[in-house]
């Protein structure tokens, strides 16, 4: 039972729907919802406390693309969490600008800041049980939306930190959904890794599948954010297998943490012709996810980026 968990990105879709989920668990006694927005944070706790009748939810304030307001958090936080979900994230609205980090913003917000985060809290022992790093079906590629699997080379430490910094994408036109499914690959191989060197706590990567009500559109034009939110998610796409509701995105991410059953340092998502349905390991799809040499080698190129 987790009596305690933190939710990155918790202020809108997948993280939201799964906090209310998590909220009305018997046992759950602390939800903190780890949001970059004041005002956000606040109508979704309201919001929260209302659907679930609950008051439970704390905010904590942290741009989970920024180093510091990352260390801030793990410093200012008083108490151990039992779960971590690592949430934030998806495409952001400029993707391949350069942070002072010298990282992509996408990788800021997808991967960097939990990386720091996750080893910041198990330094501290303020982690007890689970973390759970919220990937994409996009990183081994989605054969029926054309989407290929991860052209990469040699898989070495080098080469996963080009993707980091963004010079990978350098001599391609940038497709948007390859950038994030990369982006996403190095989170899922860091994690894995992690998995192995620190045992005493549960980790593992699950896609909450393709979900319908959450901001994923917000980067497309007007028009096109029209079609896709109001007539591709929501009619097109279920009948195709290539969407599901909110409440079944984050019904997911809650198995995650509560389901024994998933492996150490796996990462579960759908089957490999639909974005729907019942998770399975991805490895069994794309076989370079359990290679223990590439996770090991985007480990160590995540590290470079921490200090
Ligand atoms: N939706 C899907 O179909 C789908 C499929 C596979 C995986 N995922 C993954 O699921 C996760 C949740 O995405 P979603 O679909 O629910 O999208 P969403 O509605 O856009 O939610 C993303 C959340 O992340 C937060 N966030 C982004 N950058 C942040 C930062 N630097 N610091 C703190 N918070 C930040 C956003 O906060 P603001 O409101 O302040 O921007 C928002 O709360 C993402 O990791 C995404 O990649 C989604």
């Amino acid at each position: 039972m987790n009596k305690s968990i933190m939710i990155t990105g918790a202020n809108s879709g997948v993280g939201k729907e799964t906090a209310r989920q998590l909220g009305m668990l018997d046992g759950t006694e602390k939800i903190y919802l780890a949001c970059r927005n004041k005002d956000k944070a606040l109508e979704a706790k309201t919001d929260l406390e209302k659907q679930t009748g609950k008051q439970i939810f704390e905010i904590i304030i942290m741009d989970i693309s920024n180093l510091t307001s990352v260390r801030q958090t793990v410093n200012s936080l008083k108490n151990p969490i039992d779960a971590l979900i690592m949430n934030a994230g998806g495409g952001g609205t400029d993707p391949m600008a350069l942070t002072k980090d010298g990282v992509t913003e996408i990788f800021a917000a997808n991967v960097l800041g939990h990386a720091l985060l996750l080893e910041e809290l198990i330094k501290s022992n303020k982690l007890v049980k689970t973390a759970l790093y919220v990937g994409s079906e996009a990183s081994r590629g989605i054969p029926k939306m054309k989407m290929k699997l991860p052209p990469l080379k040699s898989s070495s430490v080098e080469e996963f930190e080009t993707i980091i910094n963004g010079t990978f994408f350098n001599d391609k036109k940038v497709d948007g959904m390859i950038v994030y499914g990369q982006v996403k690959y190095v989170g899922e191989m860091w994690l894995a890794a992690m998995a192995r060197k620190h045992s005493g706590i549960k980790m593992l990567s699950i896609s909450p599948g393709s979900t319908q009500g959450t901001r994923t559109a917000d980067a497309f034009s007007p028009v096109f954010r029209f079609f896709y939110n109001n007539l591709l998610m929501p009619f097109i796409f279920p009948m195709m297998g290539l969407s599901h509701k909110l409440e079944t995105g984050a019904r997911r991410l809650v198995d995650g943490i509560t389901n024994p059953s998933y492996k150490n340092g796996a990462f579960y998502g759908s089957k490999e012709n639909v974005l729907v349905g019942p998770v399975i390991d991805q490895s069994t799809i794309f076989p370079d996810l359990k290679n223990e040499v590439y996770q090991d080698n985007a480990y160590e190129a995540v590290r470079r980026y921490i200090g």
